[in-house]
């Protein structure tokens, strides 16, 4: 039990990273609150949590827009009373060029991914350092790194994340930790989105399979695994840090 008697925001958690995080921090003795949009969806994985007699609390709210993310705080400490961890992970893939994407996905992308990750922290941070530590976990992308068709607003969003964790990690340290994971290509409806951008979205996530060095996708649970070590004292000297969690695609 790595988590015991903590309590951990998981924001996009009613689908795929998201919500093998929020299973996997549960199991290891998390009281989780699961947020997302989808009331059927959300609800089904904190149940899915409290039959396997995990502690979950499902919180409906759109992180795009700063009511949302002050409302997950406010219900966060209705439910649990403090905040030990939050895993900022819903994102949003806005698909186009600079000069084909409107302003209202460019502007979707960058609050949904980035602006987000303000909103939640300025409203969670002041009640993390309530707690005895603190820890912050933001999923971002290779897209930080890398560029791919279509995906202007998306990488510049992801990007973003990668100054800002070091720059969390340096305010707010030492008694918050704060860490970045840039997933590669992970099996979820996500990556089926990203797909469209290419000519042959099927080929796309084969050749995406075929270009890590391990020869498949990755799936939830292994990145739900990073998320649990940065989580954990496993990690307890690692701050400021972006991980790729890829495949070894970034080492080619
Ligand atoms: N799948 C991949 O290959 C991949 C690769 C790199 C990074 N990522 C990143 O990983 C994270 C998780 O994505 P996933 O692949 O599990 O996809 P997913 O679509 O299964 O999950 C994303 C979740 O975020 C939620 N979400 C989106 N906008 C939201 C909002 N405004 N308010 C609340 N919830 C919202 C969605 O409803 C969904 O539950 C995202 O930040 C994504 O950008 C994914």
């Amino acid at each position: 039990m790595k988590l015991q008697n903590q309590t951990a925001i998981i924001t996009g958690a009613t689908s795929g990273m998201g919500a093998a995080i929020a299973k996997l921090f549960a199991r290891e003795g998390a009281r989780v609150v699961v947020n997302g949009r989808n009331p059927e969806r959300g609800e089904k994985v904190a149940s899915e949590i409290q039959e396997e007699n995990g502690s979950a609390v499902f919180v409906p709210s759109d992180i795009s827009a700063g009511e949302g993310n002050s409302l997950l705080v406010e219900e966060t400490l209705k439910a649990f009373g403090g905040i030990d961890i939050v895993v900022a992970n819903a994102g949003f893939l806005g698909l186009g060029r600079i000069t084909e994407i409107s302003a209202e996905t460019w502007h979707k992308t960058m609050d949904t991914n980035l602006n987000s990750i303000y909103y939640l922290l300025r409203s969670a941070i002041p009640e993390m350092q309530k707690q005895p530590r603190g820890n912050i976990i933001v999923n971002g992308s290779i897209a930080a790194f890398k560029s791919f068709p279509n995906h202007a607003a998306y990488c510049a969003s992801k990007g973003a994340l990668v100054p800002l964790i070091k720059q969390i990690a340096m305010d707010y340290g030492p008694h918050i930790r704060a860490n970045l994971i840039c997933p590669g290509p992970i099996d979820t409806p996500l990556i089926r989105d990203s797909a469209k951008a290419f000519p042959d979205p099927d080929r796309a996530v084969a050749d995406a399979a075929d270009a890590t060095l391990l020869k498949r996708l990755g799936t939830p649970e292994d990145v739900a695994g990073a998320a649990l070590f940065l989580a954990s004292d496993d990690s307890s000297f690692i701050t400021g840090a972006s991980i790729t969690v890829d495949g070894g695609i970034m080492s080619k």
